[in-house]
């Protein structure tokens, strides 16, 4: 479904987020990709979905090698593959069937489908999609009226209704309360095992990843720093992930008492000067 061999990518500023990723995804797996802020888990996920054009190495998705793909093949990929977004990204003044509907404008290019004219078929998907996260009492809501977590469950509705091959969600519960954010995320998860669709949630969350999700990927520095069961995530492989730089902290520490001792040579070196410069002027009135 995924394969990532050797992955780099830089930004056109130059800066390198992806160092040299490797990783692959079955069909059906569902997998969390924790790390700190920075580490590149964003650039992953929008290399993935081929709105970052990676630099180098190797990279299929669903069939499809994006390193080399041209436009067409990758738009038509992009239908292929639900995106779930931190901010929801629903279209806020319409309906909430509507914003799921918008799911189906990617897979069904008829000129009716984009005047919003949908067919019986992709009614019923979403209002399947909608039904699989209990918001189908919501149908005929204006998006903007829900909460939070009614507006991600929108946006896996949206997802599904793709009919996607794979699901790459940024964040999803990370603009949610603790106990919506468990919900939410036991939803998404749960919508992903019963479709058998492949899916990759980024997410800050360490207890939430580890809750939910039996594989784990870590990132740090662009890099793959662990890839496995959930409960393999020990405090040696948190560190690895989340506090690599401890090493440096403890040389600034060095750093700092080294600065505090030429401080304090300062200080007597200056009262030295001033004594000096006192007597100067005494000598002189
Ligand atoms: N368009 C860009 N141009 C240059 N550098 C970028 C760009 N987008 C992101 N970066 C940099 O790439 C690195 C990885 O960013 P990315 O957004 O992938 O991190 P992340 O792991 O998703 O972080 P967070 O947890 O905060 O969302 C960061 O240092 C970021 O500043
Ligand atoms: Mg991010």
């Amino acid at each position: 479904m995924l394969k990532i061999r050797n992955l780099s990518h830089v930004y056109p500023n130059g800066y390198q987020a992806l160092k040299s990723v490797d990783f692959s995804l079955k069909q059906g797996e569902v997998v969390a990709i924790i790390g700190r802020s920075g580490a590149g888990k964003s650039t992953l996920l929008r290399c993935i979905n081929g709105l970052e054009r990676a630099a180098s190495g190797t990279l299929e998705v669903d069939g499809v090698d994006l390193i080399n793909a041209g436009g067409a093949e990758i738009r038509a990929l992009q239908s292929r593959i639900g995106f779930i977004w931190q901010e929801y990204n629903l279209i806020e003044r319409i309906s909430v069937m509507n914003n799921v509907l918008a799911g189906r404008l990617g897979r069904n290019q008829s000129q009716a489908t984009w005047a919003f004219h949908f067919t019986k078929e992709d009614r019923e998907i979403a209002v399947e999609a909608l039904e699989r996260v209990n918001m189908l009492h919501r149908a005929h809501f204006r998006a903007d009226r829900l909460s939070g977590g009614e507006k991600q469950r929108v946006g896996i509705a949206r997802a599904i209704a793709q009919q996607p091959s794979l699901i790459l969600a940024d964040e999803p519960v990370a603009s949610l309360d603790p106990e919506l954010a468990e919900q939410v995320m036991a939803d998404l998860v749960r919508v992903a095992r019963e479709t058998g669709v492949a899916t990759l949630i980024n997410i800050h969350d360490v207890e939430l990843a580890t809750q939910f999700c039996d594989r784990i990927v870590g990132i740090a520095q662009g890099t793959v720093v662990y890839d496995g069961p959930a409960d393999g995530l020990t405090d040696e492989v948190l560190n690895r992930t989340y506090r690599f730089d401890r090493a440096p902290k403890v040389y600034g520490r060095t750093i700092l008492r080294e600065a505090a001792r030429a401080a304090t040579h300062m200080d007597e070196e200056a009262e030295r000067l001033l004594r000096q410069a006192k007597r100067r002027v005494e000598t002189n009135v």
